[in-house]
């Protein structure tokens, strides 16, 4: 029988079947309006201030710091382009390898005149390099910001939150972090790390699309982003999507309930599926740190195969005719096809021509299925 195997979880995972559950009660029973102020508004308004106060709790943050969105790409935009509108931010720090959800917004910025950016050096472990931060942090006295992001959504590289909060303290500078692919995986203490905004995005973490929350900093200045009623302090205007808070709410009350546990789990299959890689192509290339399990987040490899040439092309193909969801990006080649930004800065030169592979788990996972996907390389690469 044809299998179906689910390796893409970094794009966006599956809804645990509670997340489910709770949403369709809200949507079955909860549909007032929470700006109503008859009871059945009320109602969804208590849903929505206990959601938000039980995802600040995993934080040690402030319930009035957690504003929704949408996601992730709307929680970084805001953030960056308010952060400049609103705070007087006259310099963007970020790097090369950030989603395009910060790349393109700080583009624009730079465009337009809105900010300079500077892009912080990182290595091919996909590394940021703290003492080009720092230089670049002390370079001139103008207001800076500081966006990072916690954990690369290709390559999986964890960025050292801490230090590099440390040293945005010691400049004077506002520290942003894109944690979606983060949250909900690993812990993060706002009370113990200054964080001045944070993005996240449920279907990251086993929860609901379309929806996602900023962490912004008490007295953080930020004036509404978009126009409208008094939703969200007025920063975000519109009848808030009541379901997907609270689906958003449950998810993350799972992952941090389970946390060791799950993160115990996924740090077994990822070690399997290095391990398996590595015996059946010994010259497989692991980009970035991804086969560290200490530096790199234990939900993916990323993985440049060693494909004869004439089969290149068709091993995403194969794959998916085999059953299997996963991410192809390569870095692109002589400036041919637009291949990834992000291998473009971390993949050595000498495996730039192979295809590479990011393979993401989650806790439904198997070791059977890490197994079916190397012996499918295995039988794609040596041909039978
Ligand atoms: C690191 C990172 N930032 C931002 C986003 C965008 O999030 P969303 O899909 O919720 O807009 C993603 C999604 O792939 C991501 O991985």
């Amino acid at each position: 029988m044809e299998r179906s195997v689910y390796f893409d979880n970094a794009a966006t995972t599956p809804i645990r079947k509670e997340v489910i559950e709770s949403m369709h009660s809200v949507l079955l029973d909860t549909y007032g309006n929470p700006s109503s102020s008859h009871s059945f508004g009320r109602s969804a308004k208590t849903q929505i201030e206990t959601a938000r106060k039980n995802i600040a709790n995993h934080f040690n943050a402030n319930p009035q710091e957690i504003i929704f969105t949408s996601g992730g790409t709307e929680s970084d935009n805001m953030l960056i382009r308010c952060s400049v509108q609103d705070l007087g931010v006259e310099t963007v720090i970020t790097s090369r390898i950030e989603h395009h959800a910060i790349l393109h917004a700080v583009e624009f910025l730079a465009q337009n005149k809105l900010a300079q950016v500077f892009y912080v050096k990182t290595d091919t472990e996909g590394v940021v390099d703290y003492n080009d931060l720092a230089h670049l942090l002390a370079a001139d006295d103008s207001k800076k910001l500081v966006s990072l992001m916690h954990i690369n959504n290709e390559i999986g590289s964890i960025l050292d939150l801490e230090r590099v909060s440390n040293l945005c303290k010691i400049h004077n500078a506002l520290f942003h972090s894109d944690a979606v692919q983060g949250v909900g995986h690993y812990a993060i203490d706002l009370e113990k790390i200054h964080i001045d905004f944070l993005s996240a995005s449920a279907h990251k973490f086993h929860g609901p699309k379309g929806v996602g929350f900023s962490f912004v900093r008490k007295n953080s200045g930020l004036n509404p982003f978009i126009l409208g009623g008094s939703q969200e302090r007025g920063l975000r205007a519109g009848t808030e999507s009541v379901h997907n808070i609270v689906g958003m709410a449950k998810a993350l009350e799972i992952a941090y309930l389970n946390l060791d546990e799950e993160q115990g789990y996924l740090k077994r299959i990822k070690q399997y599926a290095v391990n398996e890689l590595k015996a059946a192509f010994p010259d497989i290339h692991f980009n970035g740190c991804c086969s560290d399990l200490d530096r790199s987040t234990c939900t993916l490899v990323n993985v440049a195969i060693p494909v004869p040439e004439d089969k290149a092309s068709l091993l995403n193909f194969h794959l998916d005719l085999k059953g299997i969801a996963c991410s192809k990006g390569s870095a692109c080649q002589s400036g041919s096809a637009k291949g990834s930004h992000v291998l473009e800065e971390v993949v050595p030169e000498e495996f730039k021509s192979r295809p590479s592979i990011r393979f993401s788990f989650s806790i439904f996972n198997t070791i059977d299925e890490i197994d079916y996907l190397v012996q499918t390389l295995s039988s794609f690469v040596e041909g039978h």
